[in-house]
């Protein structure tokens, strides 16, 4: 990497499931080989249909799972390397990686109050020395992020689905993170509270300096709060671009065939631009195909595409594309 200085640095990261196939043990390869880096308080969008590996990308950031091999470095601290057998303790670094779900329905116990959801990871790290201490934290974190205070004391099944989340994100921030995995975090809301919620995140981020993994199907969501943008496809890494620049010159054929499934809003424009429908279905990732993974849906694959995986290789500016044919 260059010397510029990064908070998280990701190289050829792989997380492979071992699933059991009859009687034997295959390996189910749902990250497979990917890399990426980002500064402070910088948002990196990931997106890629269902299934391509995106939670479990942020999932083994954060260790929730053990990575099959790779290096990730964390603030300058090497925290996994599987050629030098490196493998750090990460209990002091979770306080410093967090993660917001999804679903803020499944994820938040309805049987517990806002003020026990927020004080939990205060508790677990013991960052308070006194109940006052305690209340006035999980206050002012629920001022933070737009909650009522004066509901510390509900059951979170009492608000709604854009409350929760941002209850979600009270809690991720207790424990004052540098980087949060933001996991598809406004996909189960309602489209009208979307944008709010979005919003939210990047005042969050202006005014505490926080990195994002932001994760989602929606390019256009991703779009408007990232810095950069990666595209994964079943499991590699197939873009990684500035955002605007990813979005006005996509070159990888998977992206521009995303960016012509997302809705234009002008039937005019919508029916000049030249929509590229993807064709087939993904393969599974138990059967994934030689050489470049996309090459069965893709119309400009080549003979040497069923051979070789292409690297990422950088076309000016950053932008880093992994294609034998563009
Ligand atoms: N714990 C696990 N054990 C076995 N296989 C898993 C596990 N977690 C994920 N997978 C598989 O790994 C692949 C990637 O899954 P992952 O959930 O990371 O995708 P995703 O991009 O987040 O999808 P979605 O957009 O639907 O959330 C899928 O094939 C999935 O079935
Ligand atoms: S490497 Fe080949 S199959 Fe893969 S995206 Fe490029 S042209 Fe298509
Ligand atoms: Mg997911």
């Amino acid at each position: 990497m260059s010397e510029e200085k990064y908070l998280l640095e990701v190289e050829h990261l792989k997380q492979y499931f071992p699933i059991k196939e009859g009687f034997r043990t295959v390996p189910l390869k749902a990250v497979d080989d990917i890399s990426f880096a980002i500064k402070p308080g910088e948002t990196l969008g990931l997106v890629g249909e269902s299934g391509c590996g995106k939670t479990t990308v942020g999932r083994t950031l954060l260790r929730l799972y053990q990575p099959t091999a790779g290096r990730i470095v964390f603030d300058g601290e090497v925290l996994f390397d599987s050629e030098k057998k490196i493998d750090v303790d990460m209990h002091p670094y979770r306080k410093q990686m967090q993660m917001v779900f999804q679903d803020p329905y499944s994820s938040l116990d309805p049987r517990m109050t806002v003020e026990d959801i927020i004080g939990e990871p205060l508790d677990v790290h013991k960052l308070y020395s006194s109940k006052g201490e305690r209340r006035d934290k999980i206050l002012s974190l629920m001022e933070t992020v737009g909650l009522n205070a004066e509901h510390a004391m509900r059951y979170a099944h009492e608000f709604s689905g854009g409350q929760r989340q941002r209850i979600g994100i009270a809690r991720a921030l207790a424990v004052d993170p540098k980087f949060i995995v933001c996991d598809e975090p406004v996909s189960a809301l309602d489209v009208s509270i979307q944008a709010q919620v979005v919003n939210m995140f990047e005042e969050l981020q202006e005014k505490l300096g926080v990195a994002y993994l932001f994760i989602a199907h929606d390019l256009l969501v991703v779009h408007h709060i990232s810095d950069r943008i990666a595209v994964m496809y079943l499991g590699h890494m197939m873009e990684i671009a500035d955002a605007d620049d990813l979005n006005n010159n996509p070159i990888h054929p998977y992206t521009l065939s995303l960016l012509s499934a997302v809705p234009i809003p002008d039937p005019n424009i919508a029916r000049k631009s030249q929509r590229i429908i993807l064709e087939g279905d993904v393969p599974s990732p138990l059967k994934m195909p030689s050489g470049c993974p996309f090459r069965t849906r893709c119309r400009y694959a080549t003979e040497q595409c069923a051979k070789e995986m292409p690297p990422l290789t950088d076309r000016g500016n950053r932008h880093f594309v992994a294609c034998w044919n563009k």
